[in-house]
């Protein structure tokens, strides 16, 4: 077993699960890329270490700063926790209508929370942090939506781990919520292997998958654009509420307690299955379940699940 001498250390080298049996098409592979086993439970421990880190070397942040964030889930998490060890203050910026885990968590790493009204969503979260980000010039404001070092995490990190595991991918498929998984993936992957074909998984706009947005409701993160995501993406799958929470379900037959977004990834490789003749296809299981178990997301009846679901602000 090896020794780590910070919980910073063990962020990455996630395994990536055979879930084969799941495709539909028996000449099409499938696997998870198991993000829920970092030490902050989600991919966001990958970015915010990223951006924490690379704020330290160029002297934006400096030892007990306040650093500010508009995010309740996975990120507001890994930011908290990386602060929590590195000395720094986290105010996070949330509606008031999160899932009560979700500020557990963040009260947990010792975060401040600010909440905002509930039926603005993560965009009035946004607005308040942009705004209280102009206020306090004196505070750091990293911007996940706006930070390179959010694909770059994924670019340096996420990209080469899957290649190194599976040198056969065909496919890469991921959840688009800043973009920076499919950015910094998917330009590493092309990089290396210009035949890799990169789809996103978005919701229908309008509805809600937790953690994914559709970019034609309005709002293209300024990563996507700078990253060249219009060329980069090969394609987008288009998956429903509920049936991210049938495939999220679909993974827990298997033993794999994956949160819903990965079902929604799920459902999109399913997709891209049905579509080719064979091939290897890589998702992203951003997290684990934990967080949406009040949700009844694994034992409510289906639909009910699946509307109750749409009514929760995740991100
Ligand atoms: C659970 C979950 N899945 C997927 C995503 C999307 O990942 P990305 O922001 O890299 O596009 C997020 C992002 O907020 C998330 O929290």
């Amino acid at each position: 077993m090896a020794v780590y001498s910070s919980v910073i250390d063990m962020i990455g080298n996630t395994p990536l699960l055979d879930v084969s049996r799941l495709s539909p098409n028996p000449s099409v592979r499938l696997f998870a890329k198991m993000e829920g086993q970092n030490p902050g439970g989600s991919v966001k421990d990958r970015i915010a270490r990223q951006m924490i880190l690379e704020a330290e070397a160029d002297g934006r942040l400096t030892p007990g700063a306040t650093l500010l964030e508009p995010s309740s889930g996975n990120t507001g998490i890994a930011m908290a926790m990386i602060c929590r060890e590195r000395g720094y203050h986290l105010k996070t910026m949330m509606p008031s209508s999160v899932s009560v885990e979700r500020r557990q968590m963040l009260e947990v790493f010792g975060a401040e929370l600010i909440l905002t009204p509930g039926e603005e969503g993560s965009n009035g979260a946004v607005k308040r942090a942009l705004a209280l980000a102009e206020e306090h010039p004196e505070w750091v404001f990293l911007y996940q939506y706006g930070n390179d070092a959010n694909p770059r995490a994924h670019y340096l990190t996420t990209g080469p781990e899957i290649l190194a595991d599976c040198p056969d991918i065909t496919h890469f498929v991921a959840g688009l919520g800043t973009s920076g998984t499919l950015m910094g993936v998917g330009t590493y992957l092309k990089e290396q292997r210009p035949d890799v074909k990169v789809f996103a998984v978005e919701p229908p706009s309008g509805e809600i998958v937790e953690g994914l947005r559709s970019l034609e409701d309005g709002f293209i993160p300024p990563v996507f654009d700078a990253w060249g995501g219009q060329d980069l993406l090969d394609g987008k799958s288009i998956v429903r509420p509920l049936e991210s929470l049938e495939w999220t379900r679909r993974l827990v037959s298997i033993g794999c307690f994956a949160g819903i977004s990965s079902g929604a990834a799920l459902a999109g490789a399913v997709k891209v299955a049905g579509r080719i003749e064979s091939g290897t296809i890589v998702f992203v299981v951003c997290d684990a379940g934990w967080k949406y178990l009040s949700t009844g997301a694994y034992t409510d009846d289906l639909t009910a699940a699946a509307e109750h679901i749409e009514k929760i602000v995740y991100f």
